[in-house]
């Protein structure tokens, strides 16, 4: 190895764009990040006391991510040893790519796919094959199998960031089960949308199924991934790949605490997906938009050569949304996160407003 090896290595990473994470805007509604701000944070209030009170944080967390492990797989209904954590789905994510594959492991997914799952795979130089989202902003199971021969990893985050489009459960059943190397299915957005696969995890040895507490739970600052797979696969993970100590002391007790609190949070999802039937059906109503129907807790829709112009005249007015340019066949895409009635009534009235 050259003696220079370390300032190339460098070189080469630094050429890397790195995951864009938002621009930060004090006092703006904030619609960009599909973030849950349909919860009560009062409640939070209340639960970040509890969780204080139980906690030493002198000592490591030591039994704490097992304790979080059994309300997650309770909350999941799945056997406790087919659960495991991490410090966000990014963070699972990562460990995944960084320690299972290498420089000729295959990658395929979707184009677009979740912006840091491509991030790592750039990061870590594995090849990626990308199938795209069709006209109407679905995808072809037939697409993937056809590729699927010459893939490694097959990723798809179901439903999709930024679309929101989610297989049908029998072409996804038929798609994973006739795939022979990994299949990560990342479900962050799922307690939205139809149907998970969780339970697929006990026929398929080569599933892991990604979830977190960021979005229907509305706890993405704390930073709680997880994932279901096969007992083996689980057990290799969480013992030898995984920090001894994963999530902070005050993360697992708050996380054990919000999942005390389910049918509250499954009340949440409610107002969130009656919210997104009401932006889908006032943006077509504006007439001026492409608005595509989505499973998750956002809304994508294409505002054509205005988008620019849009982005820039929400944000003036204190409402940021995501500017994401070109998904699929569509230029002009923007994708707004589903955020309280009175957020999303302020966001629908500016843009009514700015198409006057
Ligand atoms: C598809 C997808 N997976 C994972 C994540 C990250 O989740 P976490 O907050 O658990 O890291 C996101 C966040 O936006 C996402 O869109």
């Amino acid at each position: 190895m050259k003696k220079n090896w370390f300032s190339s290595k460098i070189g080469e990473i630094s050429k890397l764009g790195g995951y864009k994470k938002p621009d930060k805007y004090s006092n703006a509604i904030k619609l960009d990040s599909n973030e849950n701000y349909a919860v009560d944070p009062s409640l939070f209030q209340d639960l970040m006391g509890q969780a204080r009170e139980r906690i030493d944080v002198r000592e490591y967390p030591l039994g704490g991510t097992e304790r979080l492990v059994a309300s997650l797989a309770e909350y999941v209904k799945m056997p406790a040893e087919m659960v495991g954590v991490g410090n966000g789905s990014d963070q699972i994510i990562d460990l995944i790519l960084g320690n299972l594959a290498s420089r000729d492991t295959r990658i395929l997914t979707s184009e677009p796919t979740f912006g840091f799952f491509e991030e790592r795979c750039k990061l870590y130089g594995l090849p990626t094959t990308k199938i795209p989202f069709d006209g109407e902003m679905g995808l072809q199971a037939e697409d993937f199998a056809a590729k699927s021969k010459k893939a490694d990893i097959l990723y798809l985050d179901s439903p999709n960031n930024p679309t929101g489009f989610q297989f049908p459960r029998k072409q996804l059943e038929r798609l994973a089960k006739s795939f022979e190397g990994l299949v990560i299915i990342d479900e962050a957005y799922v307690e939205f949308a139809p149907y998970s696969f969780v339970d697929a995890a006990k026929k398929m040895e080569n599933l892991i199924v990604l979830r977190t507490l960021s979005k229907s739970f509305g706890l993405a600052g704390l930073r709680i991934g997880y994932f279901v797979a096969d007992r083996k696969v689980a057990d290799a993970f969480s013992r030898v790949v995984q920090y001894p100590y994963p999530l902070n002391t005050i993360a697992i007790e708050a996380g054990i605490l919000a999942l005390k609190k389910q049918k509250y949070f499954a009340g949440v999802v409610e107002l969130v997906k009656r919210e997104r039937q009401r932006i889908t059906e006032k943006l077509r109503e504006m007439g001026v938009f492409k608005v595509f129907d989505s499973q998750a807790n956002f809304v994508l829709f294409s505002a054509g050569g205005a988008s620019r112009r849009i982005h820039k005249a929400l944000i003036e007015q204190g409402i940021v949304i995501k500017n994401l340019g070109r998904v699929g066949s569509y230029d002009g895409c923007l994708r707004v996160t589903v955020g309280t009635p009175e957020m999303n009534s302020k966001f629908l009235t500016a843009i009514r407003d700015l198409l006057n």
